[in-house]
């Protein structure tokens, strides 16, 4: 078979939510807000909390397990984990690599993908290339992140959007030509770094008790500017996928945007002008779970029998970098 003609599908999908609920209720105990406040500004009513002793391999582990069960897969068998996070286990090594012991997946090659909340787009477009390519012939492709680390809880204009999860896809190999992953498109502007990010523990400015002392090692964000770049960004790359895939949005089954915000996602349903009853959003369940809130929509849409064979449906996300990407996928 030619190469052209190799496309990568998505055969399973899993995901894992912790089972500890902070709920906006809670919030109000510990900051200046509402569930009103919460509520119209973001859509969500609650998120999940990973357990202290736990990392964010734990959950990908739970995640990867369903979608390798769903996908009829064994562990030992998978030939890469790639792994989306911001928020690894450690430093080094890669939680891919945490994962690939926990799952005994001898025989993978496995590495991280940092790129934010967008992660999961490029985890997956990078396992996708190389399964065109030939060089693998199937992959674990895993978005999974734990911002409540990363949280100053008394910062009532970024604790309230968070939360953690995973989710995760099985992609194997497809020689018909029908199907499958029809386009991927990735970009960032790194001039917005400042915009959203963690100023300390990395090698600019290691850990310190200073940083420490100054709640440095948390989420600063200019949300404002979040907000419209991001609305922007998803829309003109969904356009580009699709364009790409030789698909119109009229073709388009569902949406799963990034569940960062519930404004964002209604504004950029109206700007790609898709109605509603198309989009899946649950971010008033598990509020902005980074790099897992991608796949855990797409598990969870799946799993409610929102997708049928055939059915075309554009994937996109957006997060700090800034960086963005957009996929469309055909089942
Ligand atoms: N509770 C009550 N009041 C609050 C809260 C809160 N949790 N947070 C901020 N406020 C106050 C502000 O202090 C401000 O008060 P002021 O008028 O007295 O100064 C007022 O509410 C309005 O604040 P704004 O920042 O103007 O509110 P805005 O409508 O922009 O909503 C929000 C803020 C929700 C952060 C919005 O800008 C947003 O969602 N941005 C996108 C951010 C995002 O999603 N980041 C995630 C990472 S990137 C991504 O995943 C897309």
């Amino acid at each position: 078979m030619s190469g052209a003609q190799r496309r990568s599908v998505i055969l399973g999908t899993g995901s894992e939510l912790p089972a500890k609920v902070v709920t906006n209720g809670d919030l109000e105990k510990m900051v200046d807000t509402s569930d009103e406040w919460i509520t119209v500004r973001t859509g969500i009513k609650e998120r999940r909390v990973l357990e202290e002793g736990k990392g964010n391999a734990d959950m990908a582990y739970h995640a990867a397990k369903r979608a390798l069960d769903d996908a009829g897969i064994k562990a030992k068998d998978l030939d890469a984990i790639i792994m989306a996070t911001c928020t690894a286990d450690y430093l080094m090594p890669s939680s891919a690599c945490v994962l690939e012991d926990m799952l005994e997946a001898r025989k993978a090659f496995s590495f991280d993908v940092n790129a934010a909340c967008s992660g999961f787009l490029n985890a997956l477009s990078v396992a996708d290339s190389f399964i065109r390519t030939g060089q693998i012939g199937n992959a674990l492709v895993v978005g999974s992140d734990a911002l409540s680390r990363l949280l100053n809880w008394q910062d009532r204009t970024t604790c309230i959007l968070f939360g953690d999860g995973a989710g995760a896809v099985v992609l194997g190999a497809s020689e018909n030509g029908h199907g499958g992953i029809l386009s991927t498109k990735l970009r960032t502007d790194g001039s917005y770094a400042k915009t959203l990010y963690v100023p300390a523990g990395g090698s600019l400015k290691p850990a310190r008790l200073e940083t420490v002392r100054n709640n440095e090692h948390t989420i600063t964000m200019n949300g404002k500017e979040v907000f419209k770049v991001a609305v922007r960004s998803m829309e003109e790359i969904s356009r580009q996928a699709l364009e790409e895939a030789g698909v119109k949005i009229e073709q388009v089954s569902l949406v799963i945007p990034h569940q960062a915000n519930r404004r964002i996602i209604v504004a950029l349903a109206d700007r790609l002008g898709i109605s509603m009853d198309k989009v899946v959003v649950n971010v008033e369940k598990y509020g902005n779970t980074s790099a897992a809130s991608v796949p855990v929509a797409l598990d969870e849409a799946r799993r409610q029998g929102r997708i049928h064979k055939g059915d075309i449906v554009l994937l996109n996300a957006f997060g700090a970098g800034f960086a963005w990407g957009a996929a469309v996928v055909q089942f």
